[in-house]
């Protein structure tokens, strides 16, 4: 790529929080997970500290035990098509579920998401963890893990073959002759698959970048399969930077072995850093945030990622349950992690509860402090950048006001976007159209 490697960043728009209760924050807007001025207001803030894109999680199932952020916020590619009116250079990055969709649908919403901002979306490739999806769609049987990854599998290839349904110049649009398109540059997918079955072509033509830059959420052996082979982009959760070095050699390795570049995969671990004007402002902070946590409610943040358990029938103080299996149908590569430090580290269930409902992580502390090691991070390959949550009220605009600068004036980050793809910004490939590559040989 011929470019110095630079740090990368997203930032996670994540309406009221990612806990039951930090929605009682005085700061915090109660409705901002359906409030478009809270939307927009992130995203111009995002872009405005050059990030490269913003990102909008998803899921398809919620219940009464559910964050509150879940139980009533906006579909992705809804709130991106109306934020890429309001933005011009950030990437425009959402969720959408392989288990349950269709290809042909998928692949033309993100089409016209990056037609519509002139190159800039991304999809977050998921496959629904939880069962209870299943109830929402049809009630047919929740995929088991390693099918909903073949699913994917499959589900990505469609896609990526749709839309090459037309080569870059297909459309002539020649009045004078009444040509408005060449017929030898359209082409039909005609996949039949296992999951499958799509003729094609899709109704609507290549976009600036190519193709839709894919992002791929899920750590287990299966989901780094995918990701080497499929995705441009690896959002993760590593709980330390030995967790995330060891991830990012694999994945890169697994992406080589797949037969690519290990420069076109980007690792981005995501964070919610907490910055202060001194460490015990920071720490005030995160304490206005974590002390609203009760052990009921952390019981019933940590029950989610094991389809809902109810964690409420053990004694809070005793060693974490053993839960066997239990587990790795849903979160696999969270439950496996849980399951494993509470064993090493000989955690209760209510020290593990908090930990999952109240991180502390490393990212805690004076704008240098988390500059320190956001660098650390960076140089010693545990990440390529770095997805920010805001896990405090203001959280992304005391980053972009204070972290980025730092960065910047150590030559990490970006001082103008380099381009106005979400593709040329990351420094990652636009894809050749199949059929224009190969007439080419
Ligand atoms: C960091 C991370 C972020 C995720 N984000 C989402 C999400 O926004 N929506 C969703 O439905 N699943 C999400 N998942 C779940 C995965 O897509 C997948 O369904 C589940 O975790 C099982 O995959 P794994 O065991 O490979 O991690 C996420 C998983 C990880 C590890």
């Amino acid at each position: 790529m011929g470019r110095k490697r630079q740090l990368r960043l997203g930032a996670s728009i994540h309406g009221v929080g990612s806990s039951h209760t930090a929605w009682r924050h005085p700061k915090i807007l109660s409705d901002a997970s359906v409030n478009l001025d809270f939307y927009t207001g992130q995203a111009q803030k995002a872009e405005e500290g050059k990030f490269d894109f913003v990102f909008v999680a998803d899921g398809l199932y919620i219940n009464d035990k559910s964050i509150p952020h879940f139980l009533s916020r906006f579909e992705p590619i809804t709130i991106l098509s109306a934020l890429a009116a309001v933005t011009s250079r950030i990437g425009l990055v959402g969720t959408l579920s392989t288990s349950y969709s269709e290809p042909f649908t998928v692949a033309r919403q993100f089409a016209s998401i990056d037609h519509i901002s002139g190159g800039r979306a991304g999809w977050n490739v998921v496959t629904s963890p939880l069962e209870g999806t299943a109830l929402n769609f049809g009630g047919k049987r929740h995929p088991e893990h390693s099918e909903r990854y073949h699913i994917a599998e499959e589900y990505l290839e469609v896609a990526k073959g749709l839309w090459d349904s037309w080569e870059d110049d297909a459309f002539v649009r020649d009045k004078k002759s009444g040509t408005f398109f060449d017929p030898g540059k359209l082409h039909r997918l005609n996949h039949e698959g296992e999951h499958f079955s799509v003729q094609g072509p899709l109704n609507i033509a290549r976009s600036r970048q190519g193709q839709p830059v894919i992002f791929q959420a899920g750590s287990s052996d299966s989901g780094r399969n995918l990701a080497a082979k499929t995705a441009d982009a690896v959002f993760t959760g590593p709980d330390s930077i030995e967790e995330a070095k060891a991830f990012y050699k694999d994945v890169k390795q697994r992406a080589a072995a797949a037969g690519r570049s290990a420069d076109e995969i980007l690792i981005l671990p995501g964070i919610g850093p907490i910055v202060g004007a001194t460490a015990e402002d920071a720490e005030r902070k995160y304490h206005e945030i974590a002390d609203l946590v009760t052990p009921e409610k952390a019981l019933e943040y940590l029950g989610r990622y094991f389809e809902h358990h109810d964690f409420s029938q053990y004694p809070l103080d005793d060693p974490f349950p053993d839960l066997g299996d239990f587990g790795s149908n849903s979160f696999r590569s969270t439950t496996d992690r849980i399951k494993k430090q509470a064993k090493e580290q000989h955690l209760t269930l209510r020290q593990v509860a908090l930990q999952e409902a109240t991180p502390r992580t490393s990212f805690i502390g004076t704008p240098e402090q988390v500059a320190d090691v956001v660098q650390r991070w960076f140089e010693e390959e545990a990440a390529d950048g770095f997805i920010v949550g805001a896990s405090v009220p203001g959280g992304l605009e005391d980053f972009v006001d204070l972290v980025v600068p730092i960065l910047r004036e150590r030559g990490l980050f970006r001082e103008e976007y380099e381009a106005d793809t979400l593709r040329g910004n990351l420094g990652i490939p636009i894809p050749a159209n199949r059929y224009s590559k190969q007439k080419a040989l």
